[in-house]
């Protein structure tokens, strides 16, 4: 039987490849240590698992409207306006399956066959993907040698008639880099003034360090929600650690929300009942989690600059958020496929590489996981390398 041409042309995600290789090698007793990891290793929250079990106990779990229940959305509007500086009515809501079907959503949404969505490098690895199973072009942009942020122009100087849409993530999967509040201000005036889309993917968006802050998008908008083209994309997975329960959310306009939602009550009718009853009662009471979580990260992020810096050659932009770091290793090898397959092999240790990202040399290590592992995992490298 005959693919289609576009399955055929989509690439694997690399990391939940290495993920499943990680646990498989830890199934058969190896002692690999995982620094490829996208998770936080935290428990979640109480108010998410109470809600779980206050439905499971209630023998109920059906359908809820497509878009999300309205307990969930009106947390979701509450949290949006706390940490966002918009409030979206219930009509600039959809509740998704994770982020990513919220991101998904979103393209098909807004790309007809040929569309281009612009995204600066590195990028994360789904979005070429994603792009493609919309049938839009992925225009991913590099930053000049050295850095790892794009400028607004670089992003405008590859804009065409085309172009649909810009994609953001800040701080961002892979560098743990923060674009700064200009950056935002000038992207935002660009999207506004050219009619293109702007999805600001929010998703590590609260988890960043040194007391910076990861401007929001909607603090610059000069248009109201409803004429405006940013959307944002958030969820429960990193900063509430409930990547399992699979629920994210977009905000945006009123119009762009509801062909959305047609798209995804044709695709998997709502996310699972259970799971947004637990989002509810994890942005009902997630205040101090959430922090808790951050200030951890933030410790593990300073163990992780700390053991990197006894590497020789590496060089490394200091993380501003999220839970990665993304190295430069090509003072010791360029081909970074070739690296982390070394790694894996010579010293057991799970590594993705940076061209998975758009950005070959560099690798990505995870700092999600317990201090020991990353201590252990980059000193294993160390004895490989130098
Ligand atoms: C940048 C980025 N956006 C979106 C997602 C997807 O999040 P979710 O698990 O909620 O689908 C991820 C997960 O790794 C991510 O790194």
């Amino acid at each position: 039987m005959n693919l289609s041409r576009l399955a055929q042309s989509l690439g694997q995600s690399a990391t939940l490849k290495l993920n499943e290789l990680a646990n498989n090698l830890k199934a058969e007793g190896k002692p690999v240590v995982h620094l490829g990891g996208g998770e936080p290793e935290e428990r979640i929250p109480a108010g998410a698992a109470e809600e779980s079990r206050r439905m499971i106990d209630s023998g109920f779990v059906r359908y809820t409207p497509t878009s999300g229940t309205a307990p969930l959305k009106k947390e979701i509007a509450a949290y949006t306006e706390r940490y966002y500086g918009v409030k979206p009515g219930p009509r600039n809501i959809v509740v998704g399956s994770g982020a990513k079907q919220a991101i998904y959503n979103f393209l098909v949404a807004a790309l007809d066959p040929g569309d281009q969505v612009i995204y600066p490098v590195p990028y994360w690895v789904s979005y070429p993907e994603m792009v493609k199973l919309a049938g839009g072009v992925p225009v991913p942009v590099k930053p000049a040698e050295g850095s790892l942020l794009v400028t607004v122009k670089e992003l405008e100087a590859r804009i065409t008639s085309r172009t649909r849409a810009i994609m953001l993530n800040s701080p961002g999967n892979p560098s743990g880099q923060v674009y700064p509040e200009d950056f935002i201000r000038e992207l935002v005036a660009l999207c506004e003034e050219r009619g293109i889309y702007l999805l600001m993917d929010d998703i590590y968006n609260r988890l960043v360090f040194d007391g910076l802050k990861a401007p929001s998008a909607f603090a610059y908008a000069k248009k109201p929600l409803n004429e405006s083209p940013i959307v944002s994309i958030n969820g429960v997975s990193k900063t509430f650690s409930m990547t399992g329960y699979r629920i994210g959310w977009s905000v945006a306009s009123e119009a762009l929300t509801q062909a959305m939602v047609k798209i995804q009550a044709q695709v998997s009718s709502c996310p699972s009942a259970l799971s947004q009853a637990a989002a509810a009662g994890a942005l009902r009471d997630g205040g101090g989690f959430v922090e808790t979580l951050r200030s951890g990260l933030e410790r593990k992020r300073d163990v992780m600059v700390e053991e990197l810096s006894k590497l020789k050659k590496v060089k490394l932009a200091k993380p501003q958020g999220t839970f990665y770091s993304f190295p430069d290793f090509s003072a010791y090898e360029k081909d970074s496929k070739k690296l982390s397959a070394l790694l894996l092999e010579k010293a057991m240790v799970v590594a993705v590489p940076g061209v998975e990202f758009g950005l070959d040399g560099h690798l990505r290590l995870s700092y999600c996981g317990a201090e020991k592992d990353i201590i252990e995992g980059v000193s294993r490298i160390r004895k490989i390398l130098d």
